[in-house]
């Protein structure tokens, strides 16, 4: 079968995509309007934009019900377009994956899904805003850059700061993945654990790989 973009129905689209593009980790993004208002919603198209600088992007590409733009879009935009610059990205276990799908509901600006998921958050170390307390990992990011791509806006992250649990790191320094238990999203209503890993020979492309050029960031 052969698809032309400007032949599918923006459902089709979007079912093509996110069926076929799997599994997405997702980034569980917290931010605060220029009131202080909390906010908390997951992004699965979502992905690292480099490590050095560590910087991550994610793309919001909707908007809400009622036309406006998403509130995490708002808060992330720079100070000069009405939002904080700032956010933080946790990512999502399976002991907490039931609140973050709760946290995709479509709220009132100014009403936070921390409160009404009852999601605990603790205070940001960098950044305004609070992250989610028993996330395995979070990390604080200043917006960079919001990329326009049609309808979607692709927001890239500095990260300014890491959470990282205690424990979750093995003496190598290396995840461990036994500890992270992260979901990936497929579409629609399915998800996918770390369950079935494998492993693969390394072909020496890794940064952290020995004999990588000393220096190569
Ligand atoms: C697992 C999951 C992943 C999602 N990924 C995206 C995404 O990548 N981009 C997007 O625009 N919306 C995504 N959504 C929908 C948003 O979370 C939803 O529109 C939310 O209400 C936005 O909240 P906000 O207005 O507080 O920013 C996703 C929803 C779920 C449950």
């Amino acid at each position: 079968m052969e698809f032309r973009p400007d032949a599918l129905a923006i459902d089709q689209r979007y079912k093509l995509l996110t069926g076929l593009v799997v599994p997405r980790p997702i980034a569980w993004v917290s931010s605060i309007d220029a009131r202080g208002r909390t906010n908390l919603a997951p992004f699965s198209y979502f992905s690292i934009v480099g490590h050095s600088p560590m910087a991550l992007s994610f793309s919001v590409a909707g908007r809400k019900p009622d036309r406006g733009d998403k509130d995490t879009l708002r808060n992330v935009r720079p100070v000069c377009e009405g939002g904080t610059g700032e956010f933080v990205v946790s990512v999502v276990s399976r002991a907490m994956a039931k609140e973050m799908a709760g946290t995709a509901a479509p709220l009132a600006a100014g009403v936070s899904e921390f409160q009404v998921c009852g999601v605990s958050g603790v205070p940001a170390s960098v950044v305004r805003g609070l992250r989610v307390a028993a996330a395995p990992a979070s990390f604080e990011c200043r917006t960079v850059q919001i990329v326009q791509v049609g309808i979607a806006s692709v927001v890239i992250g500095e990260i300014v700061c890491l959470h990282v649990a205690e424990g979750l790191l093995d003496n190598s320094g290396r995840v461990r993945f036994d500890g992270l238990h992260a979901v990936g999203r497929l579409a629609g209503t399915e998800y996918i654990g770390l369950e079935h890993r494998f492993e693969l020979e390394d072909a020496g492309f890794f940064p952290a790989a020995p004999g990588y050029a000393k220096g190569a960031t």
